[in-house]
Formats: structure tokens, sequence, C-alpha cells
């Protein structure tokens, strides 16, 4: 089973990245969050800089339904050394979608159809797409899939849900499963990996899946990688001198790039969000505690209070 880390905006940034490889690792590929801008801004040329990502199996991630710009970006990306880019075709936020990018893209399956087939043609790199099963209803996979059968993509990451949903209700399996039968190119599953009892779920009903991205479930457990490959038994006890140092390191190298303490502390208030489950086992009323940290001092010495107090 091969395992990868889901690409999240502000959150698996290239300094999250490095620190989880460095304290708990047991990941095969890292995603970049998303890259939007055919001229990368800062913040993405720093993901995609290769001496920020130096050891670790990073696929740049592309948002974009300009041909032109997905050509540009990828042919930067094989510039830097990559072998390998990646299509954001799930994206459910609003104003990615009014523009007909991410999962906007899946409204149209012949103009989708149109991309994939120019992209093939003109990128000089593999291309792997990350994609929801539809906007509105689950019935519009049936046209997607028949595209994907397509084109050569090199794997197709799969989140099955449809783009109203956003997060909400549960992955639908059924869709995940019917790509295993329908589609000859790898496959990864994407959505709602928790434990140990939802990858049961997922190998029970598409027992050759092979690779599956973990997001928020290795947020809330970063130890859920040894978790799952039986490196680390489910029920054994928390490691709080481990995520008290990986949480430092992310700090301290945040700390070197962030300009003032104010954007420090919302950063990593956000990404605490998901991380509390860790260290507490109260997290609704400890992440309040965490959120009212008006400094870096106080923020750090409110995480240590939680983990301790376990
Ligand atoms: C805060 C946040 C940011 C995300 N950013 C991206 C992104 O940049 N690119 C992308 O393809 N998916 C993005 N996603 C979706 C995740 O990669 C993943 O598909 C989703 O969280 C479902 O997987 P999970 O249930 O394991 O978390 C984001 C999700 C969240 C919650």
């Amino acid at each position: 089973m091969r395992i990868y880390l889901a690409p999240m905006e502000g959150i698996t940034t290239y300094l999250f990245r490095n620190a989880f490889d460095k304290f708990y690792g047991g990941i095969d590929c890292y995603y970049t969050p998303f890259i939007a801008n055919r001229h990368m801004i800062q913040k993405e040329r720093y993901e995609a800089d290769p001496a920020h990502n130096e050891g670790l199996r990073v696929v740049p991630q592309v948002l974009t339904n300009d041909i032109d710009a997905f050509v540009s970006l990828s042919e930067q990306f094989a510039a830097l050394g990559y072998d390998e880019v990646n299509l954001n075709l799930g994206c459910p936020s609003g104003t990615v979608v009014s523009k007909r990018k991410g999962s906007g893209m899946l409204y149209d399956p012949e103009k989708l159809d149109d991309f994939l087939t120019l992209a093939f043609k003109r990128i000089p790199l593999p291309i792997s797409v990350k994609t929801r099963i539809g906007i509105r209803e689950l019935s519009e996979w049936d046209e997607i899939l028949s595209v994907y059968k397509k084109h050569p993509i090199k794997e197709l990451i799969i989140h099955p849900r449809l783009q109203k949903q956003f997060y909400r209700e549960s992955p639908d399996l059924a869709s995940y499963v019917k790509a295993t039968k329908e589609l000859d190119i790898p496959l990864c599953y994407n959505g709602d990996i928790y434990d140990t009892d939802s990858m049961k779920r997922i190998l029970e009903a598409a027992p050759d899946t092979q690779a599956v991205m973990l997001g928020r479930g290795l947020l809330r457990n970063p130890e859920l990688p040894m978790i799952l490959l039986g490196k680390k038994d489910a029920d054994a006890p928390r490691d709080m001198d481990r995520f008290l140092a990986f949480h430092e390191e992310i700090v301290s190298e945040y700390k070197k790039i962030m300009p003032g303490e104010v954007q420090l502390l919302h950063r990593m208030k956000e990404l605490l969000n998901y991380l509390v489950y860790y260290i507490s086992n109260h997290p609704e009323d400890d992440i309040k505690k965490i959120r009212k940290a008006k400094s870096l001092p106080e923020y750090m010495s409110a995480v240590r209070i939680v983990a301790r107090n376990q």
C-alpha cells in the first residue's frame, strides 16, 4: 500500500512536509497545495523550489483551466527536475468553481476532454489528476469516467464526493469502486480515512486498492500512516514528546519566513484546528484555550499544557 499526503492549501506547505517527514514519515508521495499562477507568486515558488523539497518525493499541483498556463507551469516544473505534474479537478470552493476551475471543470466533460487532449499533446511530463465525481448528481460520474478512459493519465486520485457536498456527508464508495472496474489506469482513493476501520471499509469494497491519500485524518493523528502500515498499534499510547518536537519545528521554521507574529499565530491556530485531536481528549474545549492565545509564547504554552494534560 502506498500512502500519499493530500495537498492542503495553507496547511501542507513545504515546511509542514519537511517536519512531517523528519518526525513521522511513512509517506510515499507529497503534493504541493495548488499552484494557480503561470508566473508563480512567491509562496508558489517556495512550494516548488527543489531546495525546499530535498529528499522527499513531491508532485507539484496545478489549478487552472488555461491550457497555456498549464503547459507553461509544467515546463517550469520539468526544468526544476520534477517528473510528474498533478491537475486539480477537485477544488469545490465557490470562487474557484464559478471560474470553471478545479471541480468546476467537471461541468462540461466535452470541454474537459479537449483540455486533456491538448495537455497530453503539449506537456513534457506525465500528468496525474485529482478529481471529484461530479457537481450535483452521482449520475454525472459515468460521463466523466468515459473522458478519463481516453487519456494516458499517470494516476487518478479520486475523492468520491460531489462539488455541492464540499466535505459534508460520506464519500460515495460505490463511485470509486465503479472507477476501479472501468478504468485501466492506476487509481488512488482519497476521503475520510481517519483510522484502520475507515481503511478497512475501502479495502473491503475495493481490495485491489494500491494507494490512498490522507488529509484531515493524518492531521488529526500524525501517526496514522504508521498505524495503517502496521508499524504502530492503534491503541498504543500517543507520543507527546515526538508531537511537541514536531510542532516546535514547524513553528521555528515558520518564524524564519513569516514577517510578523500575528500572521504566524494565525497560521498555527489554523493547523491546530486539526492537530488538537491528537493532543486532547476534549478537542472542542481545548482548541478554544489555544485560540485565545494572544502571543507566540502564550500559544506555545497553551499547546504544551493541553498535550501534557491528556
Ligand atoms: C483546508 C483544506 C485545503 C485544501 N487544499 C487543497 C489543495 O490545495 N489541492 C487539492 O487538490 N485539494 C485540497 N484540499 C482537499 C484535500 O486534498 C482532500 O482531498 C480532502 O481534504 C479530502 O481528504 P481527507 O478526507 O483525507 O481530508 C484541501 C482541503 C482542505 C480541508
